[in-house]
Parts: C-alpha cells; structure tokens; sequence
C-alpha cells in the first residue's frame, strides 16, 4: 500500500455507529500504519445504523474526535466516515472500454469503471462504491488486476453499493458541523473487512458479518473480490431490550448483564449459577439462574443467523465460503456465539480482531474496533492510490511520447499523421 509519498500522512477513522462514536487515528509509515489515538464515546443519535439526531450525534462525534486528538497530539481535519442502515443496497453492473495503448493502464481501468456506474440510480440514491469483481481483456475473464496486461478491450464486472442519499448527507453534515472534512464515506462492513481479513480468506470466500448495536452487515468475498453487501436492521441492541423486557430490569442492567453474565448458547450455562438482577422503579434485586438469561438471548441470536443464513443463502454463494465467516462488532463478544454461528451456519466461524496495523494497536484489540482501524486502512490506500494516479499520467506521457517519437522518427511527417489517423479507424473498427 504505502507509497514514499504518503508516508508521514495522518489518517482519521471515524466510524459512527448505533452505541457509540469511535476515531481512530493513523499514520501512515514506511511498513505500515501506526495508530496514535483513539477516542470511543456513547452515542444515541442513530436508530438502526442511521442518524436520527443530529445533535446528539455531533456531540458524541466532537468528544470522540478531542479524546482521540489529545492522545494522538495532533489536529484532526479530514475523516473517513463511516455508512451502514438497511438502505444499503448492492447490484451488478458492467463496463467496457478501449485500451488506449495496447498495454491496460490505471486509466483505462478508471474509464472501464466509470463506464461500470453509469446505470440509472433512484433520484433519492447515490453510488457509494464500484467495487470490481472481475476484469475481462479481450476473451479472458477472471483476472484481478490487468495493468500492464495486453490487449485491445477491457472489460469489467463490478458489484455497485447505493446509498440513500439523505443518509450518507445526514452522516456528512454532522461531521461538518464539527468542523471536519469528510474525505470519503465508506460502507461500513467493508472498512471492517479491511482490518480483519487476510488476502486467503478473499481468496478462497469469506463473509463477513458484523453484528453491532444497531445492524448486521454482510460482505461476502468469492474469488478474492467482493460478490454481495447488504444490511439487516437488528443486533445487540434487540438482545438488551428482550433481556430488560424479559428481566424486568432497565436497559443500562440489561447490557451490563448481558455483558458480563450472558450466553449465546445456554447448554454451556451450569444449572447451578445464578445472577443478580436489578429491579425497576425502586424494586428490591432478585436472585435469578443465570440459564434465565441466556434462555433469553439464545432465541434472538439464533434470529439473527438465521438471516444471515438466509440472505447467503439467497445469493447463491454458501457454497463457495471455503473461509467460512468472520464475525466483527461488539455485539459478537457475547459468550457462544461463535459455536451457536457455527451450528447455524454450518461452516468454520472465527471472531475477526483488527491487525496488520502497528502502535497503540491494545486500544483497539477487539471486534468492535474493526469498523474504526478499517476506515484509517481504507483511508490510508486511498491516499496511496490518489498519489499513484497523480504519478500515472506523466509516466503514461512519457511511455506514449517514447513510442509516437519512435513511429515519427521512421516516418516523413505527412505519413506520421496518416498513421495516426489510421490508428484511430483501426481503434474504432475493434469495437
Ligand atoms: N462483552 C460484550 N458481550 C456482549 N455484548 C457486547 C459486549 N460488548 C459490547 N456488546 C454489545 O455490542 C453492541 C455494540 O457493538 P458495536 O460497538 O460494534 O456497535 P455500533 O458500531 O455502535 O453499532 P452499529 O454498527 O450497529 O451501528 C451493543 O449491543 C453492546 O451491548
Ligand atoms: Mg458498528
């Protein structure tokens, strides 16, 4: 990823979820990135993974950013946001283009992409990402990365994630009133991918799913790219209310106790341990199984596998996530949910911990970090292609300055612009 020129760049996460605010910051070094600060703070202005109250968002979001600031000793301006909601959607598209100059270059691959998300969008929707599944040069498909490759037409499968656009403007409008600049939004299980997953498990298929407060959300890889996104508008948060409810407690109790008592699967509950269980309205404590409990939250966590389960299901891939699932958020942290995913899912299930990042990496060692240590990745590789594509165009200068004066200098120059013109026919005739 790292180029020369991007080293020493500060980049910002700012991943903005259903409980809580969190800024991560990077740096981007020689062999890596370092992260210098985070700043994780409460938040209650979003429903379902979208903002709700612009107040209360830009409260947590400013908070979120001074701690994370303060720790990192530096001023942060520019963010990578994060996206998630169940208006999320994705669908398939294609792109063709010429290649220019008989080898792809990053520029042919940027029109073929362009021409990719030139399809008809809902007036209240926007393209988030073109996110590439496939390129196809002249008659052979399934290649990742065709630069340099030979050939006279590019072609380009790609999935494309829309947003609705009061969505992602709500996002970006409470960020700006924290005087900050949003540089990108991001889908948010794709930033989470990003920080947990190895290039073997993109490779041979993986989901991943994120389960937070607010939503879960699915990214699915088949063949080292991304073959399905979408978002289900339940997590931790409906375990709490079905505890409090249950439980007779109030919503803070319950999350505690979920936290520190509860259980996916309640075979692994001895019968004889029991919990305290705060009363409401003044009640005195009871004493109550701790099986209670996860009698309680088994129920609605098998619900949720069994959506996702349903929504593999329905794209046609389970069979092919050899890699089997990568669970991230905090809501994954509740003791048996890996082995009840495992038996819901039916294949290898494992809890993704952000790495391949450097520094004060034990303040964001957990499922929950994942979404906030992607954004600074995600952000980190934007800046190193922004800077590739700022060198690409005098290098591809160079290449076709070479090869014209070349051509030029074995011919007179009348025959030079009958070449060309002929260059241009044979061009057009190709396609
Ligand atoms: N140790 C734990 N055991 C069980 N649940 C936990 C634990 N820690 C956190 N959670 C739950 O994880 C959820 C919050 O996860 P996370 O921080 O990933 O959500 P978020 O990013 O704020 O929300 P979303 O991504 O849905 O918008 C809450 O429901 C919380 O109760
Ligand atoms: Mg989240």
């Amino acid at each position: 990823m790292s180029t020369s020129a991007s080293q020493g760049e500060i980049v910002v996460g700012l991943d903005i979820g259903t409980t809580k605010v969190c800024a991560v910051v990077g740096e981007i070094a020689e062999d890596g990135i370092t992260i210098l600060g985070v700043g994780s703070v409460p938040c209650r202005g979003l429903r379902k993974g979208i903002v709700s109250n612009i107040d209360w968002t830009v409260r947590a979001i400013k908070d979120a950013i001074e701690a994370a600031q303060t720790m990192a000793g530096v001023e942060i301006r520019t963010v990578y946001a994060g996206v998630a909601g169940s208006h999320i959607r994705s669908q398939l598209s294609d792109g063709v283009a010429a290649i220019a100059g008989g080898e792809v270059t990053r520029a042919d691959v940027e029109r073929v992409l362009e021409g990719a998300r030139a399809i008809p969008v809902d007036a209240d929707r926007q393209i988030l990402h073109v996110l590439p599944r496939e390129y196809i040069v002249d008659i052979q498909d399934g290649i990742r990365d065709p630069i340099g490759m030979s050939g006279v037409r590019l072609g380009a499968k790609v999935n494309l994630i829309t947003a609705a656009t009061s969505c992602v403007q709500n996002v970006i409008r409470c960020a700006e009133r924290c005087g900050l600049v949003v540089a990108d939004v991001v889908l948010e299980p794709l930033a989470s991918a990003e920080a947990v997953l190895s290039d073997d498990e993109r490779e041979i298929g993986v989901a991943v799913v994120d389960i937070g407060g607010g939503t879960t959300d699915i990214l699915i890889y088949v063949d080292g790219g991304i073959a399905h996104a979408s978002v289900i508008p339940a997590g931790g948060n409906n375990i709490t209310n079905d505890i409090a409810a249950g439980l007779r407690t109030p919503m803070a109790e319950a999350d505690r106790l979920k936290r520190l008592a509860g259980c996916a699967l309640g075979r692994m509950v001895a019968d004889e341990e029991d919990i305290e269980v705060p009363g409401v309205g003044g009640q005195k404590p009871r004493r109550t199984p701790r099986r209670v409990l996860s009698d309680i939250i088994e129920p609605r966590v098998e619900e949720i596998f069994a959506v996702v389960r349903k929504r593999i299901e329905d794209t046609g891939l389970l069979e092919q996530l050899s890699a089997g699932v990568v669970l991230t958020g905090g809501a994954v942290l509740l003791e048996g949910t890996t082995e009840l995913a495992e038996e819901i899912l039916g294949m290898p299930v494992r809890i993704g911990f952000p790495s391949g990042v450097r520094g004060i990496t034990q303040l964001v060692h957990g499922p929950q970090y994942a979404t906030g240590v992607g954004l600074v990745k995600y952000g980190a590789q934007a800046i190193a292609d922004a800077h590739a594509r700022a060198a690409a165009p005098a290098h591809s200068m160079m290449r076709m300055t070479a090869s014209a004066t070349k051509k030029f200098e074995d011919e007179r120059p009348e025959d030079a612009l009958k070449s060309q013109s002929k260059l241009w026919e044979w061009l057009k005739a190709a396609f």
